[in-house]
């Protein structure tokens, strides 16, 4: 008998390579249908896959799921029907709606789905000799359904337990396949490195350093006396300009596309605001999340009423930065001279400098 499947190392897999043989005669359970389980299931549903959706009861997900045209099940009925079954639920519900409603309905040899690696990697759910891959988009949920819809799809992130049996890696190539994350590869990785990884470009760069930079810079301008509107546009607004560079670019073909003075400016004074004691500070939230300090803290204090996920969203939005974003949006949805110019730099003169 040939080995199964497995990815070659050093590189990513590829869609081509990917087989969606494993999964078409399973049935797939995606339990919950949030953002990201709505996305996967209709995926999987276009790429040929049989999807059953299980939603806790009155569930206005589960609603939308059969107006969408999915059998919708209890969540102990979805995992006793599942084949594979995937679990799209909050970081902070997977324990223990896995411990009452899935785990006691599983079959021997049922497959176990994540899309990100948090429950596995800091012991929510212990998965046993069980199938159990992850594959995580590189993409919210809502775009991914949107690329996929549109003929496209995203990269992932994919990883097999250690204690799976062996055909487990084919399994999670066909079913990142039909989710539309192979596209751009499908890049091999553990449950923990994605988490790890995942939680830190969070906190320190995407939903934190960025966001309290902003904040920064649109405070110290409005505090000098700019006109709060002229502070948005320049340190909020811009910032998708310059993201849609990078992303289309990189670093380097950003710089060639905008003025020297942007060039030279940014060059010089980024490194004064993060600065040694800046990355020594971002060395310590990864010390946090590596020793699961963040994952504690999350899962104990994420619904407290004063300090919790909610709590504190809605201290935010009482922000100035806040409040001139619900100004000012309205206006500036879907104007396209806002956007990025779909233009080539003047490589030469750009070259000289
Ligand atoms: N959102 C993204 O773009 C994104 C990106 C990458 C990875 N992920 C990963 O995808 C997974 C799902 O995240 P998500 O953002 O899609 O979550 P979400 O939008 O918050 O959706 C959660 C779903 O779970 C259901 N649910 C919540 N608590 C439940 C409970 N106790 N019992 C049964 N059902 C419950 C909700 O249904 P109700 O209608 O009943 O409330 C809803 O359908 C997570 O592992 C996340 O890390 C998400």
């Amino acid at each position: 008998m040939s080995n199964p499947w497995q990815p070659a190392p050093g590189r990513p897999v590829e869609e081509a390579e990917a087989s969606l043989t494993p999964l078409e005669s399973r049935t797939v359970a995606v339990i919950g249908y949030g953002t990201m389980g709505r996305a996967q299931a209709l995926n999987l549903k276009d790429s040929g896959i049989r999807v059953v959706v299980g939603a806790r009861e009155a569930s206005p997900r589960g609603t939308l799921a059969r107006s969408e045209g999915f059998e919708v099940l209890s969540v102990a009925g979805a995992a006793a029907a599942g084949d594979v079954v995937a679990l799209m639920l909050p970081d902070e519900a997977m324990g223990s709606v896995y411990t009452a409603d899935v785990e006691p309905h599983l079959a021997p040899d049922t497959a176990l789905v994540f899309a990100h690696g948090f429950a596995v990697a800091f012991g929510q759910i212990d998965p046993g000799s069980r199938p159990c891959f992850l594959a995580a988009p590189k993409s919210q949920g809502d775009m991914l359904r949107e690329a996929v819809a549109g003929g496209g799809g995203v990269p992932g992130l994919l990883a097999v337990t250690d204690q799976s049996p062996p055909d487990t890696w084919a399994l999670c190539a066909a079913y990142a396949r039909a989710v539309g994350c192979l596209r751009g590869g499908g890049w091999p990785t553990t449950f923990r490195a994605e988490c790890v990884a995942d939680q830190f470009g969070e906190q320190a760069v995407l939903c934190g350093g960025v966001i309290e930079l902003l904040q920064a810079a649109f405070d110290t301008l409005v505090d000098r006396g700019y006109d709060r509107a002229n502070a948005y546009f320049e340190c909020v607004h811009e910032l998708t300009l310059i993201t849609n560079l990078l992303h289309r670019h990189g670093i380097d073909g950003m710089r060639r596309r905008i003025s020297p003075t942007a060039v030279y400016g940014g060059l010089t004074r980024g490194p004064r605001i993060i600065d040694a004691s800046v990355r020594e500070r971002m060395a310590r939230l990864l010390d946090e999340i590596e020793d699961g300090r963040f994952a504690a803290e999350f899962l104990d204090k994420h619904d407290h009423p004063v300090t919790g996920v909610r709590a504190l969203a809605d201290k935010e939005s009482e922000t100035g930065l806040a409040a001139a974003g619900r100004d000012l949006q309205s206006r500036l949805d879907g104007l396209e001279g806002l956007r990025e110019p779909d233009v080539q730099p003047d490589e030469e003169s750009r070259d000289e400098r």
